[in-house]
Formats: C-alpha cells, sequence, structure tokens
C-alpha cells in the first residue's frame, strides 16, 4: 500500500473549517475514483502538522492523480506518508494556467466561497465523462463570477449567464483589468444575440485569452463569454450540446432572492426557478456532462430538487461520494449540493 496526506489549507473559511475537512474527503474520493483509482482509509488524522487528511491506495499514484490532488479545494500541500512517522513532500505538475488569485480579489456581499466552488467543479469533473480535452464550463447564475474564474484558473473555457446587469458590467470590467494588470494577451469584444425575428435577446461580452503568451499566438486561448439573460431562457443564446459542466450557487430564497426578468418582484422560491431552468440548461449540455448545484437546505430539500431534476431527464448521482455535502453557512443557511449528470 501507498499512504499520503493531504496539509488541509489554512487560509480555508475558519466558519466552517471542520466540516470542509469532512466534505474535503468525499471530494477527493470522487476526483481519484474519476481516474480508476481506489482509495482506502481517508481521513482526517493526526500526523503532527495541524489538519492533514491522509489516504492510502494500491498502486502509487502518478502524475496525473498528483495533479489533480492539488487542484482539490483543500490542497495545501502534498505528503508521502513513509515509516516511522517521516513526510516526504511531493511537487504535483501544477494544475492551473492562471494564477489562483484570480477567484481571491474581489470580495462581496453574495460571494460563493471561492474553495467550495473549487469543490463543486471537483465534482462536476469527477461525474463528466463527455472525454473532452479543455472542459467548457457553465455557470447559468453566475453573479459576479467566482465559478468563472475557477474556471479559467484551471484551464477552462468558460460561460456565465446573469440576470443583474450591474454584475455582469463589474465581472466585465475586473476582468479586462485583471487582463491588463497582469500583462495577459487577450482579446475583449462585446457581442449582440438575437432572435430568428432580429430582436435583442441578450447582449454577451467575449473574452479570448491565455496566461501564457506563446499559446496566444499559436492560437490556443482560452474563451469566456458573459451573457445578461434569464438562465431559463439561456438555451436561446448558448449552443446546443457545447458544454461539459454545468457548476453554480443557486440563490438562497433567503436575502438576494432569484429575479425574474419580466415580473421584476422577487422571486422566492428555489425550487420553481430550478424546475423552470433545467429543460434550458440540459440543451446546452453534452451528453455524459454533469451539473453540480448547491443550495440551501432551508428554502430547497435535496430531495426535491433530486425530483426536479429526475422530472427533466437528467440522472441524480444518489451514492457516496456525490452526496452528503451538507454543512452549515450561517444561521440561515445550510447548504447542501446535488450532482447529476445528462445521459
Ligand atoms: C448565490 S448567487 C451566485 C453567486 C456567485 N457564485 C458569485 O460568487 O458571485 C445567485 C445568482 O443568481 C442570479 N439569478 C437569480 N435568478 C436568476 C435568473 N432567473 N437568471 C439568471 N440569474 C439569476 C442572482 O442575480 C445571483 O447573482
Amino acid at each position: 500500500m501507498n499512504h499520503y496526506a493531504i496539509l488541509a489549507n489554512p487560509g480555508h473559511n475558519r466558519i466552517y473549517f471542520d466540516t470542509a475537512l469532512v466534505i474535503g474527503c468525499a471530494e477527493l474520493q470522487a476526483l481519484l475514483q474519476s481516474k480508476g483509482i481506489e482509495v482506502t482509509n481517508i481521513e482526517q488524522r493526526d500526523i503532527g502538522v495541524p489538519a492533514a487528511i491522509c489516504f492510502s491506495t494500491e498502486t502509487p499514484l502518478a502524475p496525473e492523480a498528483l495533479q489533480l490532488l492539488a487542484a482539490s479545494s483543500l490542497y495545501y500541500a502534498l505528503f508521502e506518508l513513509l515509516p516511522e512517522g517521516l513526510l516526504k513532500p511531493l511537487t504535483p505538475p501544477s494544475p492551473f494556467t492562471f494564477p489562483e488569485g484570480m477567484s481571491q480579489i474581489l470580495r462581496y456581499t453574495g460571494k460563493t466561497n471561492e474553495q467550495f466552488t473549487r469543490l463543486m467543479i471537483n465534482l462536476a469533473v469527477s461525474a463528466c465523462k463527455t472525454q473532452t480535452e479543455r472542459l467548457c464550463l457553465m455557470d447559468p447564475m453566475c453573479g459576479k463570477g467566482t465559478t468563472l474564474y475557477e474556471g479559467l484558473i484551471r484551464g477552462f473555457d468558460v460561460i456565465g449567464v446573469e440576470i443583474n446587469q450591474k454584475w455582469v458590467h463589474e465581472t466585465e470590467v475586473f476582468l479586462t483589468k485583471y487582463m491588463k494588470q497582469g500583462r495577459y494577451k487577450h482579446k475583449a469584444k462585446k457581442e449582440k444575440r438575437t432572435g430568428a425575428n432580429g430582436k435583442k435577446l441578450a447582449d454577451c461580452f467575449v473574452l479570448e485569452c491565455a496566461a501564457d503568451k506563446d499559446a496566444f499566438n499559436q492560437g490556443e486561448n482560452q474563451n469566456l463569454k458573459l451573457l445578461s439573460i434569464d438562465t431559463r431562457e439561456s438555451h436561446q443564446v448558448i449552443k446546443k450540446n457545447s458544454c461539459d459542466i454545468i457548476v453554480s450557487d443557486l440563490p438562497y430564497g433567503v436575502q438576494h432572492g432569484s429575479k425574474n426578468a419580466k415580473a421584476p418582484k422577487m422571486e422566492r422560491s428555489p425550487l420553481d426557478l430550478l424546475k423552470e431552468a433545467l429543460p434550458s440548461w440540459r440543451q446546452s449540455l453534452k451528453s455524459k456532462g454533469a451539473v453540480v448545484l448547491s443550495f440551501n437546505e432551508f428554502t430547497l430539500k435535496w430531495k426535491d430538487a433530486a425530483a426536479a431534476f429526475e422530472e427533466c431527464g437528467y440522472i441524480v448521482k444518489d451514492q457516496a461520494p456525490f452526496i452528503d455535502y451538507l454543512h452549515r453557512v450561517d444561521q440561515s443557511i445550510n447548504r447542501n449540493v446535488i450532482v447529476a449528470v445528462k445521459p
């Protein structure tokens, strides 16, 4: 057997650091299992360093698997556990293109914690079986873009949909400034998406960028599209079967609510929004693609979300390591995660 330990990032949100370690174990299991690697004895254990998750594998981990671990939401450092309590530091190849700081710079009310966003992306990557070389990630309710930045950092193409024009604008401004200040090669343009009758459906901000100058010159750009439209109509402006993974943090039905483009009054039910949005997202998702959503259990129950997914023809992942992510965020939010795939 081979024994490893991941030292958890001490910068992780202290409010749910302990639960983060528990759900982080399931995330690691999902990541390694997706590569056919069986993990045993995965647990938080005292090995003389603070907050470490230990696990064992039959065969030694290849660089590809180490790289996957370095993309896990808790990752800070990785060690091989040797006899007599010795820790051998391992240096996985970096899983990132852009600096990790991209998703950490902005701070605002309503932001989804970036490590938790990374965990959701990892579950989606693990459940996705599209075999696409460069994944396309969509966040159909992207707020001010945490999922999009995490996707770009990871080397994916990304598509964001957001109904709040102000947030769309702020995301565009942030990204443009980030690219300029970091001296990253990029091209930005604004387009209009129109319907069959020529009527405008959405504004679209398009960014082609690369962390590496040579990659840009060789046309190996990462692509971002940001669309200001109601997510329930997003299929009208996003190419059919074009996304590998959909990752989003649903409105919690607490203070942010969900906005209906036609009726500006706040809607209170995340379940209604989910039921209306799922058919639209399904059109944009490739077959064997995966959806991962987080939501507030106080306003939406996992079993009701699962029923909505199944009614719309998705297959819900109802076995470990894709379940049991419930954790407390604050007094009004008990956050859970659901994972589903398109057959
Ligand atoms: C929990 S927030 C997402 C926050 C985001 N992950 C971030 O870190 O910035 C949910 C988002 O869904 C958006 N939203 C609500 N209803 C929507 C709809 N019908 N279509 C598109 N976006 C919607 C809200 O405006 C809000 O930005």
